[in-house]
């Protein structure tokens, strides 16, 4: 397996992210040795004449893991003389995100590649990384790069490109997972974002405020005898999921049936993934549409104030979503808005806890919460990479980049920055300029901010509120263990 397509495969997991109730697993859960037990499990169900393609998937599996793990100076001579302006760009230590060392604490790590090789290129991944904020809101800002290249190849490349990626073996998946407009760029994603714009609109987000904060102090209730919870099992994954769901419209007593469809195909999105996997994700992918389509059929018929009917009557000058838009802006918005959010307010949590004196100036003045989120946010973002194409030969800095190239931009990185951040290691709710990364800049930046924005803030204010003696109750926490999606496993606390 080529590392780039496992950084390719995380960083498209956003686009899949796990949504649940209490009972979802977390993504990250399937790490890489759980992937590649994955990838043994299915195979005394392999008729004979798939063996031999099945040996040289785990082959390459096995050949992409131990790369992972390599010096990625090996390799890079092979691709030296693509670049005539190669400026030094190796990094000073082996740049290994999936280290446990790396996964505890990225930040003394990014701080090194800042000062000493701002950009630098991984010749296992054949990928440019970027770490300082400077170059990486500019590199968001510039139309010369693309989320995808597809507006820019003809029809035929396209296929070529679909066809080499597989995309007919698995034709739900790639028809509605694969085609959200976050994956779009041009003409294509600006019609797409601006309808679902309209529907999304603050006046729509501002009205779930009572909504969310009756699920929240819902959840609140079923734990404040115990003395004890699991902030992340508790509280942080199965709020978003009942919001988003609530939003979109998908009836109480379907919700449950949301999770296991999309956390199986959020593994597609793992580093490594086996037959089973992509043979579970496309099964879910075509429940999933389905159960929407039944869905909006309903609310095509009979119209209510939620986002679904929303979306299917929603008209732009005459243009409205064909039913495939719907279905897969519908999927993707409903898995877009929960992993990021658990992840944003576990970390979060951990960071006001590991900081007493920040919470008590923040159970001291609540009107603080607004800048305390945009804090955390910043402090511990829960994604850190994004990907990019160039779209066209062109210049950067004197590095000269090639049609086809990819970057790896890392958000993470960038929030940390001492040149546009004062002290940014430390964690100070009162920060003033703030301008993160969390969500994004430019054409992409998050359409669900300023939900995923009240939603934490309702969260951090009512559990201050409510349980006002919350302290840690394991001092270390288990982080993730992928990188791109940064978050802990469980977060137990006691009150
Ligand atoms: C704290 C929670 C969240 C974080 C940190 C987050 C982060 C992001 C980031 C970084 C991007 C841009 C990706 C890129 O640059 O390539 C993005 C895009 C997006 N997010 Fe979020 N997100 C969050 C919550 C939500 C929610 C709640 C929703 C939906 C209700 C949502 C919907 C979207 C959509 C639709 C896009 C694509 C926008 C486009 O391509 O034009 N997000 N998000």
């Amino acid at each position: 397996m080529r590392m780039e397509n496992a950084v390719m495969s995380l960083e498209q997991g956003v686009t899949g992210i796990s949504v649940g109730d209490e009972s979802c697993g977390r993504m990250g859960e399937t790490g890489y040795f759980d992937g590649f037990r994955e990838s043994v499990k299915p195979w005394s169900r392999i008729p004979f004449d798939e063996i031999e393609s099945k040996i040289r998937r785990l082959f390459e599996y096995l050949r992409g893991f131990l790369q992972l793990r390599t010096e990625f100076q090996i390799g890079l001579e092979d691709d030296r003389e693509k670049n005539e302006a190669f400026m030094n760009p190796i990094a000073p230590f082996p740049f290994d995100p999936y280290d446990p060392e790396f996964r505890k604490n990225p930040y003394p790590f990014y701080d090194r590649l800042r000062s000493e090789t701002p950009i630098f290129y991984h010749g296992d991944w054949d990928l440019w990384f970027f770490t300082t904020f400077e170059d990486i809101s500019a590199l968001l800002g510039d139309k010369r790069l693309g989320r995808t290249m597809d507006h820019v190849l003809s029809p035929e490349e396209v296929a070529e490109k679909r066809r080499a990626a597989n995309w007919e073996r698995l034709p739900y998946f790639s028809r509605y997972v694969r085609q959200n407009f976050m994956e779009k760029e041009g003409a294509d994603h600006a019609r797409l974002r601006k309808l679902a714009y309209k529907v999304l609109t603050p006046k729509r987000v501002r009205g779930l405020a009572p909504r969310i904060q009756e699920i929240t102090d819902r959840l609140i209730d079923k734990v404040e005898g115990r003395g004890r919870m699991d902030f992340i099992k508790d509280l942080a994954t199965p709020m978003p999921v009942l919001v988003i769901a609530e939003l979109l419209g998908v009836p109480e007593e379907e919700r449950h049936r949301l999770c296991p469809w999309s956390e199986a195909i959020t593994k597609m999105f793992e580093p490594a993934h086996s037959q089973l996997v992509e043979e579970n994700a496309e099964q879910s992918a075509k429940e999933f549409s389905e159960f929407l389509l039944e869905l909006v059929a309903r609310r095509k018929a009979k119209p209510r104030d939620d986002l679904i009917s929303a979306l299917a009557a929603v008209e732009d000058e005459g243009d409205r979503l064909s039913i495939d838009e719907l279905i897969a802006t519908c999927m993707f918005l409903l898995n877009a808005g929960h992993e990021t959010l658990v992840n944003s307010a576990g970390n979060g949590m951990l960071a006001l806890l590991r900081h007493p004196e920040q919470l008590e100036k923040l159970k001291s003045d609540p009107s603080l919460t607004k800048l305390a989120v945009e804090e955390m946010l910043r402090y511990d973002s829960p994604l850190h990479l994004f990907k990019r194409w160039i779209l066209e030969d062109m210049t950067y800095k004197d590095i000269a980049f090639k049609k086809g190239d990819q970057v790896a931009l890392l958000y993470g990185s960038a929030n940390r920055d001492p040149t546009e951040f004062e002290n940014p290691d430390i964690f100070d709710i009162t920060r003033r300029h703030n301008p993160h990364l969390a969500f994004g800049k430019g054409v992409h930046f998050c359409i669900g901010a300023p939900l995923a924005r009240m939603e934490l803030q309702i969260t951090i204010d009512t559990v201050l509120r409510r349980l006002p003696g919350i302290r840690l109750a394991d001092a270390n926490p288990k982080r993730l263990k992928g990188f791109v999606f940064r978050g802990v496993e469980e977060l137990p606390v006691e009150f």
